[in-house]
């Protein structure tokens, strides 16, 4: 069975161009407390390699492309992100990497927490250790 579990946010473009709105009525898992965004990455970086105790994140990209790597510690699965209008969903322990990002990559998080480093799990075999508990 896939991990990977998008979120349609709905399209409410029109002839003059191109509008999304994100509000409680879309279906996000969480009441939002923060947002960030990625944008001006450089070539051949890679970001995130992390997963979270507790965070919930949705993210998009609402301009150009990244690949994101997924493992939920069971399977890996690797997906294009590229469309303004479905965010993957994030839940807590989910170890998550971004790479190949186009130049105009602008990624969108909407988080359900404000940022807390002691929420993060940096390292790979602590994050399998964890999962193990
Ligand atoms: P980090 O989460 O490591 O970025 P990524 O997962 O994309 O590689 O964050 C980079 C730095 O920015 C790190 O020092 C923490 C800081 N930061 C904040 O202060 N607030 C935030 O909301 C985020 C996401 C990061």
């Amino acid at each position: 069975m896939s991990i990977s579990q998008f979120i349609d946010f709905p399209n409410l473009s029109d002839k003059r161009g191109s509008l999304v709105s994100i509000d409680s009525s879309v279906g996000l898992p969480f009441d939002v407390k923060r947002i960030y965004y990625i944008f001006g990455t450089q070539k051949n970086v890679s970001r995130g390699h992390h997963a979270h105790k507790r965070l919930h994140q949705v993210a998009l990209c609402i301009s150009g492309s990244c690949e994101m790597t997924i493992d939920n510690g069971d399977s890996q699965e690797k997906i294009l992100i590229n469309s303004p209008y479905k965010a993957i969903n994030l839940p807590p322990m989910l170890w998550h990497e971004m790479y190949n990002f186009s130049q105009d990559c602008i990624l969108l998080v909407l988080a359900s927490d404000f940022y807390n480093e002691d929420d993060y799990i940096r390292d790979y075999k602590n994050f399998k250790k964890l999962l193990n508990q």
